[in-house]
């Protein structure tokens, strides 16, 4: 007699929800320099976390819409440390930086610019000034640790590095679909002054895009991280850069001159800046200061980066302050003339700082003496990512297309968001006009499904049947309209819930 069992099995380890990410905030020695604040990042919310897959385009340099420069730059000393930070919400730290299923490398490039603002970022001049793998010791990716350190990747900029301005590219590679050649970039960049007398230089750039960058096909963005040797894994890129002495004095910045936060500047979102109305002692002054303000303020809307409004909002109340002033015929102010309405910066413990590996040296042979002889990284050189010190630890063989899904987990039904609410201001008494108010909405994090590595061997033979993944949305939205000058935040979040479940006979 024949009996046939059936096993029903569900992965404890099948993701819930899969979030990508967003280089989001810089960090200068732990200070915040303001949500979205001198990062170039996709500016359209639905899309910003989204990766970049086409490696010979230009998005790879700094992401979609990279090639276009912000209007602040971060200064940072010589020998400090930037910090990045990725989010899967932009505009929402109680979510998880990225989801873990996103298994691969991560590194940091500069590339020094004449402007940090002007430059198009893709082409020549790109070094790499760290990176990290695959650590077989603990069986862990990079992305592995920048998730436990809340997704914050630091490295530190080298002493003596000549001075001026740059374009710093944090970078993580997600392998979990590099099975089949499609290796995630997730990228971004910051615009940084460096305010150094160094003379060092990179003895070698690349281009990014470009071949000595990756290419298609290459064994750093095509790599089964399930049944191959991931210590034998090669982060994409160069080597992490040398020094040499010698930047030409033309090509060197000493003094920042552009991006500066105005001093002005009472209220900061991202790289809008919002300044005080001017002061009035009558009633059409009064409606006019209000005017001004309503302007500014659907200019912060406007150029609010996926990071969020949060100081929008702040000043749409500011100019509502004015308004209800001049309705209550209170005609000197404004009120609270000249309060800062940035948020103070955040100063946070970055935790870990990956140690560079494999390159940092300064070239021993100055062709001019420097007071700075060491570039940062000439400190620890011991093997972090451990290569071929630790015997690898093979992942169970597996066939990974068994996992697909076959409903497209990742091609997110994403609605259209308002992107923006016409809205008269309701100025009965005297003036009106008209503004239009852009209504945030990050909705982008519905994504791919990364195939869950099953624990054993066992496990693995039991997954002969392919499974079929149930979907589940769950949709969470807050509106918001703004009604003669009440904005209320919109949010919507998106996220699809894949199970694996697997019979076998
Ligand atoms: C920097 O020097 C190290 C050690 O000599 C070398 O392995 C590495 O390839 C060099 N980096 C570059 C970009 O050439
Ligand atoms: C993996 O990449 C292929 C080829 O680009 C694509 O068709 C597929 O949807 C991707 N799957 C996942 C889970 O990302």
């Amino acid at each position: 007699m024949k009996t046939t069992s059936v096993l029903l099995a569900t992965l404890a380890s099948a993701p819930t929800a899969l979030a990508h990410t967003v280089w989001s905030v810089l960090y200068v020695d732990g200070l915040s320099q303001g949500d979205g604040a001198a990062i170039r990042m996709r500016q359209d919310p639905k899309f910003a976390s989204f990766p970049v897959e086409d490696y010979a385009s230009d998005d790879i340099a700094c992401n979609v819409d990279g090639t276009k420069g912000v209007n602040f730059v971060s200064s940072i000393k010589e020998g400090s440390t930037l910090t990045f930070e990725m989010r899967s919400w932009p505009d929402d730290t109680s979510k998880q930086p990225l989801d873990r299923p996103h298994h691969g490398p991560c590194a940091v490039y500069l590339k020094k610019v004449d402007s940090a603002i002007k430059d198009g970022a893709a082409g020549d001049g790109w070094f790499k000034l760290m990176d990290d793998g695959y650590h077989a010791d603990s069986d862990t990716w990079c992305t592995d640790r920048l998730i436990d350190n809340k997704g914050r990747l630091s490295v530190e900029i080298p002493k003596g590095l000549q001075g001026g301005y740059y374009l710093a590219r944090p970078e993580v590679v997600a392998l979990h679909n590099a099975t089949v050649g499609a290796a995630q970039f997730y990228t971004g960049c910051g615009q940084i002054f460096v305010e150094s007398t160094g003379d060092l230089v990179p003895e070698s750039t690349i281009a990014i895009p470009g071949p000595e960058y990756v290419t298609a096909g290459q064994s750093s963005v095509h790599f089964d991280i399930y049944n191959g040797d991931n210590s034998k894994y090669q982060v994409p890129g160069p080597a992490v850069a040398n020094f040499t002495h010698g930047a030409s004095a033309s090509g060197t910045q000493t003094k920042q001159e552009e991006g500066l936060v105005p001093e002005d500047c009472i209220a900061q979102n991202a790289n809008w800046c919002g300044k005080e109305v001017a002061s009035y002692t009558d009633e059409t002054g009064c409606w006019a200061s209000g005017e001004d303000c309503w302007k500014q303020g659907d200019a912060c809307w406007a150029a609010a980066p996926p990071t969020g409004g949060k100081v929008c909002e702040l000043w749409n109340a500011k100019c509502q302050g004015i308004n209800d002033g001049c309705k209550a015929k209170q005609f000197s102010g404004p009120p609270k003339k000249g309060e800062v309405l940035t948020p103070k910066r955040e100063t946070i413990d970055i935790g870990l700082i990956i140690p560079v590996v494999g390159g940092g040296n300064v070239d021993s042979s100055p062709s001019a003496p420097s007071p700075s002889q060491e570039a940062s990284s000439a400190a620890p050189k011991e093997s972090s990512a451990a290569p071929s010190a630790f015997p690898s630890v093979p992942a169970p063989a597996l066939d990974e297309a068994a996992y697909e899904p076959t409903t497209a987990a990742d091609s997110p039904s994403v609605t259209e968001a308002p992107s923006s609410t016409e809205a008269a201001a309701s100025f009965k008494e005297t003036p009106t006009f008209s503004s239009s108010v852009s209504l945030l909405s990050f909705a982008g994090g519905v994504y791919d499904a990364p195939a869950p590595s099953p624990a054993s061997q066992d496990e693995a033979a039991a997954y002969e049947v392919a499974p079929a993944p149930t979907k589940a949305a769950e949709q969470e939205q807050e509106g918001g309209r703004w009604r003669g000058g009440v904005v209320t935040k919109w949010r919507e979040h998106y996220v699809t819930e894949t199970v694996y479940v697997t019979v076998s006979a």
